[in-house]
């Protein structure tokens, strides 16, 4: 056996994406809300028997190497090596891609550089200072070593010697890493006399780096400098605290967004866990994609300041066409979630818990930047405001909010609603912008929706039987299979008639099956039933309501042949003598299978 299939067969996908994602047991599958696409009810699939997933919803399907490849955006051989190191099969070299052999090497790179800066934070006199300095800020051994926090000494090639004069690697790769810089007289080490904070992806590659200056120091550069774009790391698509808080967000089921590095350690000593953060940017698309995996609330906290809200905005702009649900914490008076949960972390978390509506927080927003006592400053506000009240889609949550809006501004609630009214129209006519949600289609039918009845019921039928086993196939005799109007599921029920008599097992029969059948079989055995939670008997019931339902198809079908046979015979002036006994034979076919359809 090949090592991709001897590592996909010692992987169990549903504990491979169960850690990733919130299965619930479907009968003989499991679903989950799809993390490829959004939606709202659970179209996603997973097959412990046949060791695939499919979303009905956006047609995402696969095994355990594209679903790796698909949710954290890994190579294959990156897929494999990560599945063979877990299924503890040791693979030989040529599986492994150039590409990822390269990438390969960046991460030893890194995560080599971290240990260096976490040992010399740690335990060498020269991090002294920076122990000193984050424990008057607060932070503690735990989340130290949680975030494996390091530092850079004060030199300009230390890491250069670690790494190349020890460690032997070229000083290319350094730079590939984005470890040193180039200057006019030679490498040297990017991050210096900083506080380090190594930046992992979700399986806890170190990716690069930010270093934070210590006081007194100010002024060499940035407060905060970062890694630059290399091939591991690129900056909107990493989320600072997903790898160590993943599963706490999971738990949660819920991300608390927040700006920097020291806000998310914070939060986290004082019990907020499910916390990442930004680091100073506006939440980016793929950001989002990536806390989705995890859950679908997310509580933005940015800054209170004006480039916060701006950044929050679009936060929730985003956020919102991606069906993520959105709350957003109101700080106030300049503090950021660090200071907060530093000095009183029982407030931090009730500030989290008390998350308001994204209303709540555009009015608080305006209120800020607006004069609210001048003509003039209501005006821009109740602009700003009305596009979004009149998007409200629940008529209470509106009034709610049209009501503190007019309070906000001391005008009447009858005033804000004509300004609503105004948005509205001026955003029907395109206008202005407004608040433009993007209405996507249901999912649950997307793909099923172009089949009609009489292939739905074949498909659930044959979905019935498969994972019926043998007594669901007992019942089989009472199909007629030729009439079976889809032909791929009629070559597969005839495959299954022949199977009838035999042990059935799932996995195999689909096996067995012709390449251009699987798919359609695999679609059938992953189709979320009612059935599926209920008992055997239930699923005989069921058998036997489709089957008559299928024939009552069928008899339809006839009768509708069979009638239009007898007007074109009927039509004619004459009939010679045979054809007016076949016109008579196909009377009584007629009035006999009438006779059953009224049965
Ligand atoms: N940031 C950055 N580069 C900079 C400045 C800021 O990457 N030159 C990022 C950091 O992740 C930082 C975040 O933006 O944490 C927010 O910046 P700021 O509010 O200025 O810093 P604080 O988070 O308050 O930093 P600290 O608490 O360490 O003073
Ligand atoms: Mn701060």
């Amino acid at each position: 056996m090949d090592q991709v299939d001897e590592v996909k067969q010692k992987t169990d996908i549903v504990a491979l994406v169960g850690e990733r994602v919130k299965l619930t047991r479907a009968g003989r599958n499991f679903r989950a809300l799809c993390p490829f696409h959004s939606e709202r009810t659970p179209s996603f699939m997973v097959s412990p028997d046949l060791q695939i997933y499919k979303c009905f919803g956006c047609g995402k399907a696969g095994d355990v190497y594209t679903f790796l490849e698909e949710f954290e955006g890994r190579e294959f051989p990156e897929a494999l090596s990560y599945l063979a190191q877990r299924a503890g099969v040791k693979l030989e070299p040529i599986h492994k891609g150039r590409d990822y052999q390269k990438k390969e090497r960046l991460f030893e790179v890194n995560h080599l550089a971290s240990e260096y800066f976490h040992y010399l934070f740690l335990e060498h006199a020269a991090g002294d200072r920076a122990r000193r300095y984050l424990a008057e800020r607060g932070i503690r051994k735990q989340a130290i070593e949680s975030f494996f926090l390091g530092f850079a000494p004060d030199n300009w090639d230390n890491l250069i010697r670690f790494l190349v004069g020890k460690k032997k690697y070229r000083l290319s790769e350094l730079s590939e890493a984005g470890l040193v810089v180039q200057g006019r007289k030679g490498a040297y080490d990017r991050f210096r006399n900083r506080v380090i904070f190594p930046l992992r992806d979700v399986r806890g590659n170190v990716l690069g780096f930010a270093g934070r200056v210590l006081p007194g120091t100010e002024g060499e550069g940035g407060k905060y400098i970062n890694s630059p774009e290399t091939l591991l790391y690129h900056k909107s698509q990493h989320l600072y605290g997903l790898h160590e808080n993943r599963s706490f967000i999971k738990k949660a089921d819920q991300a608390v967004v927040v700006e920097g590095e020291l806000d998310a350690i914070s939060s986290w000593q004082a019990g907020v866990r499910n916390v990442v953060a930004v680091k100073g940017t506006a939440l980016t698309k793929e950001q989002i994609e990536l806390v989705r995996r995890y859950t679908r609330n997310i509580i933005l906290s940015l800054d209170a300041d004006t480039a916060g809200d701006a950044a929050t905005k679009r936060g929730i702009s985003l956020a919102d066409s991606a069906s993520l649900n959105i709350k957003v914490t109101l700080l106030s008076g300049g503090k950021d979630p660090d200071t907060i949960s530093q000095h009183d972390p029982k407030k931090w978390r009730q500030l989290v818990e008390r998350a308001t509506s994204v209303y709540d927080f555009y009015i608080a927003s305006t209120k800020k930047r607006f004069d609210l006592t001048s003509g003039l400053g209501k005006k821009q506000a109740a602009e700003e405001l009305a596009p979004l009240l009149s998007a409200i889609s629940n008529a209470v949550e509106q009034a709610h909010y049209v009501k503190k809006t007019a309070r906000l501004l001391d005008v009447s609630e009858d005033a804000v609603v004509d300004e609503m009214a105004r948005a509205q129209r001026a955003q029907a006519l395109g206008v202005s912008g407004g608040a433009s949600q993007v209405q996507e289609p249901s999912d649950q039918g997307r793909e099923r929706g172009k089949t009609d009845r009489r292939t739905m019921l074949e498909e659930y039928l044959l979905s019935l039987m498969l994972k019926g086993g043998n007594t669901a196939l007992e019942r089989l005799n009472d199909v007629e299979v030729k009439d079976v109007s889809h032909p791929a599921l009629r070559r597969i029920l005839e495959k299954l008639f022949e199977f009838r008599n035999e042990a059935f097992e799932v996995g195999s029969f689909v096996a067995s099956l012709p390449a251009e059948l699987q798919e359609t079989a695999q679609a059938a055995y992953l189709m979320d039933l009612a059935a599926d939670s209920e008992s055997p008997d239930f699923t005989g019931k069921e058998v036997e309501r489709v089957v008559h339902e299928l024939n009552l198809f069928n008899l339809r079908v006839q009768l509708a042949d069979l009638s239009s046979k007898i007007t074109a015979l009927e039509s004619r002036k004459r009939l010679n003598a045979s054809e007016e006994k076949t016109l008579a034979a196909l009377q009584r076919r007629f009035s006999d299978l009438s006779g059953k359809l009224s049965d």
